[in-house]
C-alpha cells in the first residue's frame, strides 16, 4: 500500500496549523508529503464551514475525484476539519467515494484511521459528540496529544510558527458555525504553551503567532495565579530567540487595558491587532449577538489609539446580514471611514444551517445588494489601505524575510530573487535580495506601495 499524501487546506489559520500538525503526524507514521494530488496515495481536504461557498468548492472538488477513485480504488480520499464535523455521514451520502471523515478534534487519530482503511476495514468516521454530549474533555484530550509535537520540516517556513493557545468558542454570534464545529472554548495550560514556544525557539523560529478564535479571552489557572493573555505574553517574552509575537483573532469586548499595555510595554509583541467589528449598526450587532454596541467598539478603538498609537488595527465585516437596511450599511461605511483600519476582510452574509440567525431571521438582503455593499465597502477600505501604505514610502522598516515571492518560486536559476517579508504590523514587503537573507530580520527602505504590498530595497546601513 502506497504511503504518500497531499493536503489541500482552506479556511482560517486554525486550519493551516491543523494541516501542519496532520502532516507532521503522518510523516512520523512513515508517510511522505507530495506536491500534487495526482502523485498522492491519500488526498485530504482540510475544510471550512464558515460560508456556503467554501463548502460548495469542497463538494465540487470531491465530485471531480470520483473518476480518479474509479481508476485507482486504493487512493484514499479524506475530508477533515469543520465541514467533516458539521456534515458527518452526509459526506459519504453526497460523495460515496470518500473513505474518511475526521472532525477538528479528532485529527490526532488520523494515522490510526488510515491504518484501518489499509487493513480493509472500510470507510472511517471520527467526529465529536455534540457540545451537550460531554465533548469538552474529549476535545481537550485529543489536543493535548496533538499540539505539542512540533517538527520544523512540516512548517511552511522554519522561522515562523503558529501556536494554538485556545480551542473552540463560546460566544455564539448568531451567524457563526464555529462554536458548533470547533466545540467549547478552552484555554491551554501556560506550561504547555511555554514548552512549545521554547521548542520552536530551539528550532530557530523567530516569530510566533498565538492563535485562538477569541485569543484575548485566554484565561488559564496555574498554581494560585490566573493568566490572562497579557500575563501569558509577559511570560513568553522571556524566551530567548523569539523576536516577534503576534496574536489573532481578538474579541472586541475583551480588548482590555492590561492587554494594550502589554502590547505597548513588551518590545517583541507586535503592534498588530485584528479586532473584527462585523458591523457599524447597533441593530445589526444586536441581531448578531456580538455583545457590544458600535459606541463601545469606538471607545475600544480610542483606547487602542491612546495606548498604542502606532498599532495597525484590522477588522472583519459581514455585509447583508438579515435585516440590514441601507442606513445600517451606511453606519458600517461611516465606521470604516473613521477607524482607518490597516485592512478589512469583508464577507457577504451566508446563512449556515444550525446557527441561530439561520433559524430566527430571514436572509432578506438579495445577493445583488450584498455584492454591491461588499464592493462599496472594499473600495473605501482599499483607498484607506493605499493611503497608509503610501505614507510608508521612504521609510526604513524591519522586515522578517519569509521566502521567495510567488513569481520567484518559479525561478530556478540564480541566487538573487524577489523576496517577500513582513513588517511587525503584518504588512507585506517585496524586494530583491539574495536567497541567504531568508529567515533574517533586516531593514528595508520602502520605495513604492499599493494598497496591499510595499516594495523596497535592503537598506545598506540600516
Ligand atoms: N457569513 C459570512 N461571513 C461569516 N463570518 C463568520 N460567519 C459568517 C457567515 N455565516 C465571517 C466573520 C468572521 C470571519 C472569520 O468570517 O466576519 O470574523
Ligand atoms: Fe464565531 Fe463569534 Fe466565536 Fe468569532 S466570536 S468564532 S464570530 S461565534
Amino acid at each position: 500500500m502506497g504511503k504518500s499524501f497531499y493536503i489541500e487546506t482552506v479556511g482560517c489559520q486554525m486550519n493551516v496549523l491543523d494541516s501542519e500538525l496532520v502532516a507532521a503526524s503522518l510523516q512520523r507514521a512513515g508517510y511522505q508529503a507530495v506536491d500534487t494530488p495526482r502523485q498522492a496515495d491519500a488526498i485530504f481536504f482540510n475544510t471550512c464551514s464558515v460560508r456556503q461557498h467554501a463548502e460548495d468548492k469542497i463538494y465540487s472538488a470531491l465530485g471531480r475525484l470520483k473518476h480518479v477513485k474509479d481508476r485507482h480504488p486504493h487512493k484514499v480520499i479524506g475530508v477533515l476539519g469543520c465541514m467533516a464535523q458539521k456534515d458527518q455521514e452526509r459526506i459519504f451520502r453526497r460523495a460515496p467515494h470518500v473513505d474518511l471523515v475526521v472532525g477538528p478534534g479528532q485529527l490526532a487519530q488520523l494515522p490510526a484511521l488510515l491504518e484501518r482503511i489499509h487493513g480493509g476495514m472500510g470507510p472511517q468516521i471520527e467526529v465529536s459528540l455534540d457540545r451537550k454530549g460531554g465533548s469538552r474533555t474529549e476535545v481537550e484530550e485529543s489536543f493535548e496529544r496533538f499540539d505539542p509535537v512540533r517538527e520544523a520540516p512540516a512548517r511552511p517556513t522554519r522561522h515562523q510558527a503558529m501556536v494554538r493557545i485556545m480551542l473552540g468558542c463560546d460566544k455564539f454570534c448568531t451567524y457563526c458555525i464555529v462554536p458548533s464545529v470547533r466545540g467549547p472554548e478552552q484555554s491551554r495550560p501556560v506550561e504547555q504553551i511555554e514548552a512549545e514556544v521554547r521548542q520552536l525557539a530551539d528550532q530557530g523560529c523567530l516569530e510566533v503567532t498565538l492563535i485562538g478564535q477569541t485569543v484575548n479571552s485566554y484565561r488559564a489557572v496555574s498554581g494560585v495565579r490566573t493568566f490572562r493573555l497579557s500575563d501569558l505574553l509577559a511570560r513568553l517574552h522571556g524566551i530567548e530567540g523569539i523576536r516577534r509575537f503576534k496574536f489573532v483573532t481578538n474579541y472586541p469586548r475583551h480588548m482590555t487595558t492590561d492587554l494594550l499595555e502589554a502590547v505597548r510595554d513588551l518590545e517583541r509583541v507586535s503592534p498588530y491587532l485584528h479586532v473584527p467589528a462585523q458591523s457599524g449598526a447597533n441593530s445589526v450587532l444586536k441581531r448578531m449577538k456580538r455583545g457590544y454596541t458600535v459606541e463601545q467598539y469606538r471607545e475600544m478603538l480610542a483606547e487602542i489609539r491612546q495606548i498604542v498609537p502606532h498599532a495597525a488595527v484590522t477588522s472583519d465585516f459581514i455585509v447583508g446580514f438579515c435585516g440590514e437596511s441601507e442606513d445600517d450599511f451606511q453606519e458600517t461605511v461611516a465606521l470604516v471611514r473613521e477607524a482607518r483600519f490597516k485592512n478589512s476582510f469583508i464577507f457577504k452574509y451566508s446563512p449556515r444551517a444550525g446557527t441561530k440567525s439561520a433559524e430566527l431571521y430571514e436572509d432578506d438582503v438579495s445577493d445583488e445588494v450584498k455584492r454591491r455593499r461588499n464592493n462599496e465597502l472594499l473600495a473605501i477600505q482599499n483607498a484607506i489601505s493605499e493611503e497608509q501604505s503610501r505614507a510608508l514610502v521612504d521609510q526604513t522598516l524591519e522586515i522578517l524575510v519569509e521566502g521567495p515571492s510567488k513569481a520567484a518560486q518559479r525561478q530556478t536559476a540564480g541566487d538573487i530573487l524577489q523576496l517577500t517579508g513582513r513588517t511587525v504590523c503584518d504588512r507585506i514587503v517585496v524586494f530583491p535580495g539574495h536567497r541567504r537573507l531568508i529567515g533574517q530580520i533586516l531593514p528595508v527602505r520602502i520605495t513604492k506601495a499599493n494598497a496591499f504590498t510595499l516594495f523596497g530595497e535592503v537598506a545598506v546601513n540600516g
